[in-house]
């Protein structure tokens, strides 16, 4: 149904159920607010989107209250400014500012805010100055000087049927606390629905910067699929905007030997993915498969459901394998130690942090033991990293990545979607099967979108797979529950631990919310339908590859696979 309102003597249509801060956004009325997420409920803790109803005596929050048919509303009244002014101020009081040390200060909502509303962030002394900085695992910081107690992070959490943020009142505040019982996933989401920097990434750009600076390293830095269609938004280009050429021409320009692009790495964990599915298809009754790139998804499952851990997919995550590979078969192509090689994985993710700390990520290879990955930066760390060293990607000059992991197939770009996976497994399964000597189809549109839980069946040589992609531990669990009722609901399924994939990630961009996600999303599948390659079958690199080098099952489970088993901690 529709209403007719007034936002400042304008006359609005609008449906109705939405807030007046949606309805003013929707039509570019612009109404300051800070706890505001559009994938949360509004907790109206902020009090900076306050406005005036007509009828009701004392301001009131735009972000909780319905538009009724008929309301007339004024947002920029000069009261209202003083209001929000002295609000910001007084939340400031429980915000230690630490601006010259924050990986937000480029891209920082409060002072944004505090510029905006003319605000004297340090007006008042911090009330918080003491409070302590939380690290949760090795992905994860939590600075509680900082939090402003709005509880976004505790309901991102909750929605993630993980429950780790509990509320615990210390010294007068009521303090986000890590619960005693449950275990952190490390996806990131209360970081990227914190709106002041509480939470953020443990930071290891300061580990990087020297190797950077000190060149006794050969230093190979790789970007992951989703990178491409988000970083340009710190550099005030347009959400979306695809900028794979320059983020080469920036990282060169930071001090990087070599760019290589896990996009084909992808192309590697597609391969031996749909070999997989493939097996367990042949084999008559497929039982089920489930991805294993997402290293929140795969925590979320050995810590809250073990009984699935047989059905996570051996295959190991792109930036792994492409990591091993680089120290292997590359490095002995170039005639360069693999001790002198330094990879840093730029990465839309905080759990990679984590990921890359698992021994189950190291590998074998000639009697060596290796870490095919020695850094995780995020692309907030990235940017950062770029713009202390006044490096402007919007103004990079545009290279091509290093080959020969410089040219994926499309498949190996719309990992970082939400069903990107499962859609470059089936194209290759696809493919090897050979589908009964008919054309293969490449398109598999059931399985994109933001919807959190997408389901569709595939004929592969004329029997049929049913399949879901799956974003959000949330929805997996909902996913999950059914598999447990009914093993045969599913054959493959596909999770992502953030909302609409990588491209959702905790370590992207902020802000972000479902517009913003669709639209990073969008332009990797703009990207893929270009590509004349657009399987990881058909990739000429990856097919050389598997001939020189990765020629025996031996070495393909040393540098490709691995298995998961319930982690002690
Ligand atoms: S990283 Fe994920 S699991 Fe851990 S506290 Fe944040 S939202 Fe919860
Ligand atoms: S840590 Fe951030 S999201 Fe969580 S309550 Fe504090 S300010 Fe809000
Ligand atoms: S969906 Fe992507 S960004 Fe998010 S936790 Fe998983 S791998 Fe990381
Ligand atoms: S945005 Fe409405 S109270 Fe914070």
């Amino acid at each position: 149904m529709e209403i007719k309102i007034k936002i400042n003597n304008k006359e609005i249509t609008a449906q109705d159920g939405k807030t007046i801060l949606e309805i003013a956004k929707e039509n570019n009325i612009h109404i300051p607010s800070l706890c505001y997420h559009s994938d949360l409920t509004p907790k109206a803790s902020c009090r900076l989107c306050l406005v005036n109803i007509k009828g009701i005596n004392n301001p009131q929050t735009s972000c909780s209250i319905i538009a009724q048919d008929g309301m007339e509303i004024e947002t920029n009244t000069p009261e209202l400014a003083m209001l929000r002014k002295t609000n910001l101020e007084l939340l400031s009081a429980q915000h230690k500012e630490e601006c010259p040390d924050c990986v937000l200060q480029y891209n920082c909502q409060l002072l944004k805010l505090a510029k905006e509303l003319k605000a004297d962030i340090l007006k008042f002394s911090d009330r918080k100055k003491d409070f302590p900085l939380i690290e949760f695992g090795p992905s994860v910081v939590f600075d509680s000087s900082k939090c402003i107690d709005c509880r976004n992070c505790v309901e991102a959490c909750a929605n993630q049927s993980v429950g780790y943020l509990e509320i615990e009142n210390k010294k007068g505040f009521n303090q986000i606390t890590p619960s005693k019982t449950k275990s952190c996933i490390y996806c990131g989401l209360c970081i990227t629905h914190c709106p002041v920097g509480a939470l953020e990434a443990k930071s290891e750009f300061e580990q990087v910067e020297e190797p950077l600076k000190n060149k006794n390293k050969i230093l190979v830095f790789q970007f992951a699929p989703s990178i491409r269609s988000s970083i340009g938004e710190e550099f005030e280009m347009p959400q979306g905007a695809i900028v794979t050429d320059q983020l080469v021409g920036a990282i060169k320009q930071l001090g990087a030997d070599y760019v290589f692009d896990v996009s084909c790495g992808a192309d590697f964990t597609t391969f031996e993915e749909a070999k997989e599915m493939v097996e367990k298809f042949e084999s008559g009754k497929p039982s089920l498969l489930m991805s294993s790139c997402c290293p929140a998804w795969v925590r979320f499952v050995e810590k809250y459901y073990p009984e699935f851990i047989p059905n996570i997919a051996t295959s190991r995550p792109p930036h792994i394998i492409l990591g091993g590979l680089i120290k292997t078969y590359w490095a002995a192509k170039e005639k360069i130690s693999p001790k002198k090689i330094f990879v840093v994985s730029i990465m839309p993710c905080v759990a990679k942090k984590y990921e890359i700390t698992r021994k189950e990520m190291l590998f074998k290879y000639n009697g060596a033991n290796f870490a095919p990955v020695d850094y995780v930066l995020t692309t907030r760390e990235l940017a950062y990293l770029l713009k202390k060293r006044g490096i402007d990607l919007a103004k990079a000059t545009p290279q091509k990545a290093d080959n020969p992991f410089g040219e994926p197939s499309g498949s190996g770009v719309i990992y970082g979607a939400s069903g990107g996976v499962m859609e470059s497994a089936i194209r290759t399964a696809t493919k090897i099967l050979g589908n009964n000597g008919n054309p293969v189809a490449v398109d598999f549109p059931k399985v994109r979108g933001q919807e959190g839980i997408k389901v569709g069946q595939v004929e592969l040589n004329g029997k049929i797979l049913n399949v879901a992609a799956v974003s959000g531990t949330g929805n997996a669990k909902i996913v999950l529950e059914q598999l447990k009722k009914n093993p045969d609901l599913y054959q493959c399924v596909e999770v992502m631990a953030c909302p609409g994939g990588c491209i959702g990630g905790g370590g992207q961009p902020l802000p972000q919310d479902k517009q913003i996600r669709q639209k990073r999303a969008q332009a990797l599948y703009n990207i893929d339908e270009k590509k004349k390659t657009r399987t990881a079958f058909d990739n000429p690199d990856l097919k050389k590859i598997y001939k020189d080098f990765l020629k025996n099952e031996k070495i393909i489970k040393q540098i490709c696979h691995t298995e998961y088993k319930n982690p002690k901690s």
